[in-house]
């Protein structure tokens, strides 16, 4: 009895640290180093608000949740649909019958990022894959017919992607969620009941390895049992070695507790973080779901892109890129040209990005504004504008007689003078690549 104590005793110490429900022990996980060094991923936001595809995936709640309701989400139901139309009967729409799930995990290959992460459930509850517990609202069930989730994660790791999963917290008009919200989060039947036994059968079912979490903001970690999740993630999940996930565990927990942080849609830090982030944005200013009366002024345009790229990484952030799929399972044209422009920078420049860190400076506006990354003794100066003269000036960096300066792309050295013994380095450029990212990379050896 004592020996089979000892024996499990150098088991639980060979697996690693435990980590109790609390926030203190969660906390302190190191991040799987995938993850910082893979600082490109796809988003994907398709369900059931990808069939009326008008105002945003939020359609839903501005149409019938919010008081008082978005007036131009009523009038276009009101002149377009049946009175008596209910949301659900959306569903029967979605049919997904050009899904290809290998062509889909090509074109985000071909865009240079190392992970995907697609919604398996947003607001609206509908999963895309057949949970037991969202019977008849699911993609199995109901439209596709299909395992969507299981589809896109096959194809994905086929081509060395991480998969991840976007999950909603909270469902708008679940019956439970409304009851417990009405008790003033004092009961959990919709966590208990719903919520947990769906999530923890995902994880189960389809080893994500990032779990995007959304929705929380309504109640407290401890209405969601958030917590008691993770410490079951992390200590006796199947993916309890890989898997990462963000902040949004509750109200008041972004940007404070949890994996990486995202703190808000779309935040871009102004300096350097302390803890790493990740910038998730979309390519559709205007929506995450994929909208039938998207103009192409309402999209970022592949320069734009870039540059929000460089800026997250030089920051030390990941960069989570949204594309919203049609009902028929298309991405749409203009999506996949932006990111396969992405991947066509990334396949010249992807060394100054790809497990890069930042550097001492991030970012200077010398000559032009210019972000730094390095990885072990090199330094990468990305250039978002192109010069107006055929030298470049960086004041930051200091040279020694060892430096030397390429151009990512071109085979050559190029020739540079200091400009300060020691500080600063003026550096005759060749003449640019005319690259659709318009954003060029100096990689620096031998500087400090
Ligand atoms: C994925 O993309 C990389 C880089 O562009 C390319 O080298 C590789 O062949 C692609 N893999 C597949 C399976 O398409
Ligand atoms: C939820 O959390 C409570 C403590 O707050 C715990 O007693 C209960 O076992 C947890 N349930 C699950 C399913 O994690
Ligand atoms: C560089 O210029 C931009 C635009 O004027 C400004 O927002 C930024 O703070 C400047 N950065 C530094 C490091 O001076």
């Amino acid at each position: 009895m004592i020996f089979l104590t000892f024996v499990l005793a150098l088991v639980t110490l060979a697996s690693g640290a435990r980590y109790t429900a609390d926030w203190t022990s969660l906390d302190t996980r190191p991040l799987p180093s995938w993850y910082d060094e893979a600082k490109v991923g796809i988003f994907i936001h398709w369900g059931v608000f990808s069939v009326p595809a008008f105002d945003s995936e939020w359609f839903w709640w501005h149409w019938q949740g919010q008081k008082p309701p978005d007036p131009n989400c009523v009038a276009y139901m009101n002149k377009n649909y049946p009175p008596g139309f209910r949301y659900p009967e959306f569903a029967n729409e979605f049919h997904a019958q050009f899904f290809e799930p290998e062509e889909w995990a090509n074109i985000f290959n071909a865009s240079g990022a190392k992970y995907v992460v697609l919604t398996a459930k947003h607001h609206e509850g509908f999963t895309n894959w057949e949970s037991p517990n969202s019977w008849n609202w699911n993609s199995v069930d109901t439209g596709p017919h299909k395992d969507l989730v299981g589809e896109l994660g096959e194809a994905v790791r086929k081509r060395s992607m991480h998969f991840g999963l976007y999950n909603s917290l909270y469902e708008w008009f679940h019956p439970l969620y409304l009851m417990d919200k009405q008790n003033g989060f004092k009961t959990q039947e919709f966590v208990l009941h719903k919520l947990l036994p769906e999530l923890y059968n995902m994880v189960v079912r389809y080893r994500p390895e990032v779990i995007w979490s959304d929705g929380d903001w309504e109640a407290p970690d401890t209405y969601w049992n958030s917590t008691q999740f993770l410490a079951w993630l992390y200590n006796d999940s199947p993916v309890k070695d890989t898997v990462v996930t963000n902040d949004r565990w509750g109200a008041g927990c972004a940007c404070k507790h949890g994996g990486y942080y995202n703190c808000e849609d779309k935040y871009t830090p102004g300096q350097l973080p302390a803890h790493k982030w990740e910038k998730c944005t979309s390519v559709d200013t205007l929506s995450w779901g994929y909208r039938r009366n998207m103009k192409m002024s309402d999209l970022m345009d592949l320069p734009t892109i870039i540059e929000d790229l460089v800026h997250t990484v030089a920051l030390g952030g990941n960069y989570l890129l949204n594309v919203g799929p049609t009902p028929d399972g298309m991405i749409p044209a203009l999506f996949e040209e932006r990111l396969r422009g992405v991947g066509a920078w990334l396949y010249v420049n992807g060394e100054a990005v790809y497990a890069s860190k930042p550097w001492r400076v991030q970012m200077e506006n010398a000559s032009v504004p210019v972000w730094y990354t390095s990885k072990g003794d090199s330094i990468f100066a990305i250039l978002t504008t192109k010069p107006p003269k055929s030298t470049v000036q960086l004041l930051e960096p200091k040279t020694s007689a060892n430096t030397k300066v390429m151009l990512l792309g071109n085979p050559k050295p190029l020739s540079w003078s200091p400009i300060k013994p020691n500080a600063g380095l003026a550096i005759a450029l060749p003449e640019l690549p005319c690259t659709a990212g318009q954003a060029w990379t100096l990689k620096l050896d031998g500087v400090k």
